[in-house]
């Protein structure tokens, strides 16, 4: 061991990478993996948001901005939120960040004390687990069920709240599951917040993608949840632009003013061509949002009863782009399932396993390829799990 993995500071935890590093591994040294693991839109970023990044770097936009984000973005983002969710948030409000990402980590540097326990929505994107724990927190899973098709239970939050219990990260719709907690759970997590006296953070980067009937609702727009919520979105998934880093925050201006500084040490700012690329995709034509989004319906459409015809169960996603998928009819556990199917047949799903899941049973499909891959995906998949 060399001397400086032997000095490491106690936060650094171990953290089990080698599954997913081997799978990418893997697929790198093949040919036509079709790869529906990883959340990252397949489509390329619409062209006038990119045309709006030439513009910035031809207007010599190649300097820092403030840590807080471009003002002409920030009032943006708020506008955005107000006219997508009813959020009530001034442009002074808003920290815009390197992807929800560095969101995520700036909030538990807000808010998270050694020893705080923090809630978590699972299974989950386990980015707040580490976060948590670099922080010195305890992550405590809430599990969902596929039963309820992954929707979170309110009386499973209240049995883990505990004296030490500081927040409860609420991601809806989640990932990996596409659950959507529904409104009515949302007033009842509120609710409870208020009585435990919890922060919540409101994780809605896929907020924009709900499938019919389900609805979302932003839990600060409840009465007493402006002030214990902190909202975290991104650009990533919404406009296609997982490369270009850029997310935010939104919570009161007196917290905002506390983690300007801790922003400022972390990255400075967001990409400053990236703000402007994020400025245009909100201010420009949103049809092509809207068509990805058709894309993504009509793929799901597809997938549900394809799975079901293979014999595979699964909880019906009410958003996000992802169907988690119960596997055990094959008789093999998921993560010997995925790497195998990726040896045997070439497609690429993550197993429940890397999303915090402590059942064996379950696969992320990502549905992020274009529907005859996803046909053609599909039939290796059944073939393989149950020699179909
Ligand atoms: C629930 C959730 N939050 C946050 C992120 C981070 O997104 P980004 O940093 O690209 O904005 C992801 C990415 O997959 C996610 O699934």
């Amino acid at each position: 061991m060399s001397l400086l993995a032997s000095r490491l500071a106690p936060r650094i935890v171990e953290e089990d990478g080698a599954f997913r590093t081997r799978m990418l591994a893997l697929a790198a040294g093949m040919p036509n993996v079709i790869a529906l693991g990883r959340g990252d839109p397949d489509f390329h970023t619409p062209s006038h948001i990119v045309a709006a990044a030439k513009a910035a770097i031809d207007a010599n936009h190649h300097h820092y901005t403030g840590p807080t984000g471009l003002p002409a973005l920030r009032t943006a983002i708020a506008a955005d939120l107000k006219a997508a969710h009813g959020l009530d948030y001034g442009a002074d409000e808003i920290v815009v960040t390197a992807g929800a990402q560095e969101g995520i980590m700036l909030t538990m540097l807000g808010l998270c004390a050694p020893g705080d326990e923090v809630l978590i929505t699972s299974p989950r994107f386990t980015t707040y687990d580490t976060a948590v724990r670099l922080c010195g927190g305890v992550p405590v899973p809430v599990p969902t069920y596929e039963k309820d098709d992954f929707a979170l239970d309110v009386a499973e939050i209240e049995r883990r709240v505990t004296p030490r219990t500081r927040m409860f990260v609420l991601t809806s719709p989640n990932n990996p599951t596409g659950a959507v907690t529904p409104p009515a759970a949302i007033r009842a997590i509120a609710d409870l917040a208020i009585r435990y006296d919890l922060l919540v953070v409101a994780d809605e980067i896929y907020a924009r993608m709900i499938y019919a009937p389900n609805a979302h609702l932003s839990i600060a727009t409840l009465p007493g949840m402006r002030e214990r919520t902190v909202t975290l979105n991104g650009f990533s998934k919404t406009y296609a632009m997982t490369g270009w880093r850029v997310g935010y925050l939104a919570a009161p201006g007196d917290f905002v003013a506390q983690v300007t500084e801790p922003r400022h040490t972390l990255s400075i700012n967001t990409c400053t061509i990236s703000q402007y690329a994020a400025l245009a995709a909100l201010t420009g034509p949103q049809e092509p949002v809207q068509q990805m989004l058709a894309d993504y319906a009509e793929r799901r459409a597809w997938l549900m009863p394809a799975l079901t015809a293979a014999g595979f169960t699964y909880g019906h996603p009410g958003g996000a782009f992802y169907i988690y998928t119960n596997i055990s009819s094959s008789g093999l556990p998921a993560p010997e399932f995925c790497e195998r199917l990726l040896r045997e047949t070439g497609v690429m799903v993550f197993p429940g396993t890397m999303f915090g899941d402590t059942s064996t049973d379950y696969i992320r499909i990502s549905y992020l390829q274009p529907l005859p891959l996803i046909r053609e995906a599909m039939a290796r998949i059944a073939e393989f799990a149950h020699g179909a």
